[in-house]
């Protein structure tokens, strides 16, 4: 492999606000509701890509990381300074914005520099979750049915034309925000009420859709020419979990079941990967729609597809593509390389390979989202004008 000069972008506002960093200075160590388990801390973010650096190191680049803290004054000076043959960008929001995800890419495609990951209009589209579904659906990929409330309530459920329970997710969040145990709603005045919690309160507009109770399934996909699907990942949950308020837990990936060790979220669910007593034709169908998914939101170099199993038909449904998810040695996209037979070193690598094979080699550059979509559609032009 080419050797460079790799810049390494994150953004934090200040490296002491990190929660874990925090727990760590209290001394937290137990929940409040179970003083017997103890908590280990996990690794801070700087130290987290610290490990990200010392990977990209190992294959002989030379490495500078930086935290940008949330300034665009310190995003260009460093990309200035050191001129990096590429960046690796694991930048995922600014200014407490998960929309200008998307803008920093620009900024490296207006000046010129090679970097690691999804471009910016895969960012915008997989950001727009009722975007993003209208694209896999007119590619045919298989989506829960859904509709979007942009204000006031949900259409009278004789028009809604979708089938209880249903899940309430804020359209445009990411990382299990505003997921929490209430998410999923049997009735229409549990709809009613999530929904306005959603629209009035976090003035958000909600995306509203079929429940699909069966395996959540994950698949994380590896570069461009072809992409590749790694081994599946399951997030197995608790079916008796209850949350720290006791309510039951539905079975979803929550905000604290993500974010907060010290919840019981936290404890009712647990990763597997590879993911067992699954068919091999299973296995590959599932990779392979992930594979579309990807391709048809224009994604490149890494992504994960987050996906449920229809328990009666086994059909996968298409929950959400993370053109952006986390490195970080601990998540799940880390997991998923690791039973692929890959070090956590060399994916780290293959990644930054991409972005310097684009910085050398004049590459063409990689079909724009959607372009599937727009062959699709003129096919069926030429097919109907025949
Ligand atoms: N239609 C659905 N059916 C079943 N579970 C869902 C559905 N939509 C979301 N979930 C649950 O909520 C979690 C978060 O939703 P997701 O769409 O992946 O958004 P994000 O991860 O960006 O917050 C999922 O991991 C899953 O557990
Ligand atoms: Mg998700």
């Amino acid at each position: 492999m080419k050797r460079g000069r790799i810049l390494i972008l994150w953004n934090q506002v200040k490296a002491d606000d990190d929660v874990v960093e925090l727990w760590r200075r209290d001394g937290r160590r137990t929940p409040d509701w179970d003083p017997t388990k103890i908590i280990e801390p996990w690794d801070t973010v700087a130290e987290e890509i610290a490990m990200i650096a010392d990977c990209v190191r190992e294959a002989g680049h030379e490495v500078t990381s930086h935290n940008i803290e949330d300034n665009f004054d310190n995003l260009r000076e460093v990309v200035e300074r050191v001129d990096p043959d590429a960046v690796m960008n694991l930048i995922e929001w600014f200014h407490d914005d998960l929309e200008n995800e998307t803008f920093v890419p620009a900024f490296f495609e207006l000046r010129g520099t090679a970097y690691t990951g999804n471009r910016p209009l895969a960012l915008a589209l997989c950001q727009k979750k009722p975007h993003a579904k209208a694209l896999l659906a007119a590619n045919r990929l298989p989506v829960p049915r859904g509709i979007v409330v942009e204000r006031g309530a949900a259409p009278p459920d004789a028009e809604l034309g979708l089938r209880y329970p249903l899940i309430v997710k804020p359209a445009f969040d990411d990382a299990s925000g505003g997921i929490d145990a209430g998410s999923v709603v049997r009735t229409r005045s549990e709809l009613d009420a999530r929904v306005e919690k959603v629209v009035v309160a976090a003035k958000m507009p909600a995306l509203v859709e079929e429940f699909i109770e069966g395996r959540e399934i994950h698949c994380a996909i590896i570069g461009n020419h072809p992409p590749r699907a790694l081994p599946l990942y399951e997030m197995q949950f608790d079916p008796d979990g209850v949350d720290n308020e006791g309510r039951a837990l539905p079975g979803i990936i929550t905000y604290r079941a993500k974010w907060d060790p010290f919840s019981r979220d936290y404890y009712a669910m647990e990763s597997k990967c590879p993911v067992e007593g699954l068919a091999p034709e299973l296995v590959a169908k599932i990779q392979g729609i992930a594979i579309r998914a990807y391709q048809v939101l224009g994604c490149r170099d890494y992504a994960r597809v987050d996906m449920r199993l229809d328990p009666k038909t086994n059909e996968p449904y298409i929950l959400e593509v993370n053109p952006n998810p986390d490195l970080a040695d601990s998540c799940a996209y880390a997991q998923c390389v690791r039973a692929s037979g890959r070090t956590y070193g060399q994916a780290i690598q293959e990644i930054v390979g991409f972005a310097l094979e684009r910085a050398t080699v004049k590459v063409k550059r990689e079909p724009a989202p959607s372009e599937s979509l727009i062959r699709e559609y003129t096919a069926q032009r030429n097919r109907s004008a025949r």
